[in-house]
């Protein structure tokens, strides 16, 4: 039987291996014969990988580390691992979600792949009006390094809410894979993105406190009338970076069973294409996300109340 895929014996590297989508990449390069590292702040149980290596990707020295433990070539990088913003602070959500990937890009996978190697980001549907606000994003993602990254992103971090973030930093990976997409096919190199719509993951719960409702969650997965599984997010990513897309490089691959479609044809309304930087955007949703926190908490004690 021909190997299609061509995964046997390649060293892949999948970041956020240990939980959703990146669980279920893993376990498809395994059982297509690939050597993985896992990269993930918990545990990695998937049987089978090379090697689990323990990493918190909002920190530079911590990447350093892991990558002194992956093989000198690397044939394949999955770019999976990503925080919604809702338990954690600006700046960690932001740099775990773009600021890692471009710094392990530049640094280590521009040096240690060759020609017919392929690098895929798992990005979002939230960051899919990239093109539309690349004003805001020019500067991010031109800086070449973490500090700078950090320095331009320092106000932000202070001022707008965690969860702006997510589709800031959705919004500046995919506009980093377009650019360095260029860069790297002179090299051999393919770079894609997989744009997911709604997915039942560890990410679930805290997208649907945000939203409001499963059902409104479920709105965003097209017609399709469920959530996506983590499997058919880490499909299109294992396709992407596999020989069976040898042809395929710059691509942003939106998998949402038709909520874009939906909204270019003026079918939804499309509550992703405000500015993720304007500062008056960004307080006045701190001051509704405070709002609403701080109502949740009375609604929680006043139903405590009422039980004891
Ligand atoms: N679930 C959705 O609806 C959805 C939709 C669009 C995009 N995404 C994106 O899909 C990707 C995968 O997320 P998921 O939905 O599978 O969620 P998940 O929470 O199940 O998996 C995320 C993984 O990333 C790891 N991680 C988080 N922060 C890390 C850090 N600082 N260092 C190292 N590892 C870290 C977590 O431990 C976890 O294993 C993310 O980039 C997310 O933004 C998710």
């Amino acid at each position: 039987m021909k190997n299609y895929f061509g995964y046997t014996d390649k060293v892949c590297v999948v970041t956020g291996a240990s939980s959703g989508m990146g669980k279920a990449t893993t376990e498809m390069l395994v059982d297509l014969g690939a050597k993985v590292y896992a990269i993930d702040l918990n545990p990695c149980p998937v049987e089978g990988i090379t090697e689990f290596i323990s990493c918190n990707l909002a920190k530079k020295t911590e990447i350093d580390e892991a990558f002194q433990k992956i093989p000198e070539h690397i044939d394949s990088f999955f770019g999976v691992a990503g925080l919604s913003g809702s338990k954690t602070d600006y700046r960690t959500t932001f740099d775990c979600n773009y600021t890692a990937n471009m710094y392990i890009t530049l640094n280590y996978l521009k040096t240690r792949m060759t020609k017919g190697g392929s690098i895929v980001y798992c990005t979002s549907t939230a960051g899919l009006e990239w093109k539309k606000f690349k004003k805001e994003q020019n500067k991010v993602v031109h800086a070449k390094t973490w500090e700078e990254v950090e320095a331009l992103t320092k106000k932000l971090a202070e001022s707008a809410p965690a969860t702006f973030a997510y589709m800031y930093s959705k919004r500046c990976t995919s506009q980093f894979a377009c650019e360095q997409s260029v860069e790297f096919a002179k090299l051999g190199i393919r770079i894609n993105n997989v744009l997911p719509g709604s997915t039942d993951t560890g990410m679930k719960q805290e997208f649907q406190d945000m939203i409001g409702s499963e059902e409104e969650l479920i709105a965003q997965a097209g017609l399709a009338g469920r959530l996506a599984t983590p499997e058919e997010m880490a499909y299109p990513m294992v396709f992407l970076n596999s020989d069976m897309a040898s042809f395929i490089a710059g691509l942003d691959m939106v998998v949402d069973y038709t909520d874009t479609c939906l909204k270019v044809l003026g079918l939804k309304k499309n509550l992703e294409a405000i500015s993720a930087t304007n500062p008056i955007i960004c307080a006045l949703a701190k001051k509704m996300i405070m709002k609403s926190a701080s109502q949740k908490a009375l609604n929680a004690g006043s139903d405590e109340k009422k039980s004891e």
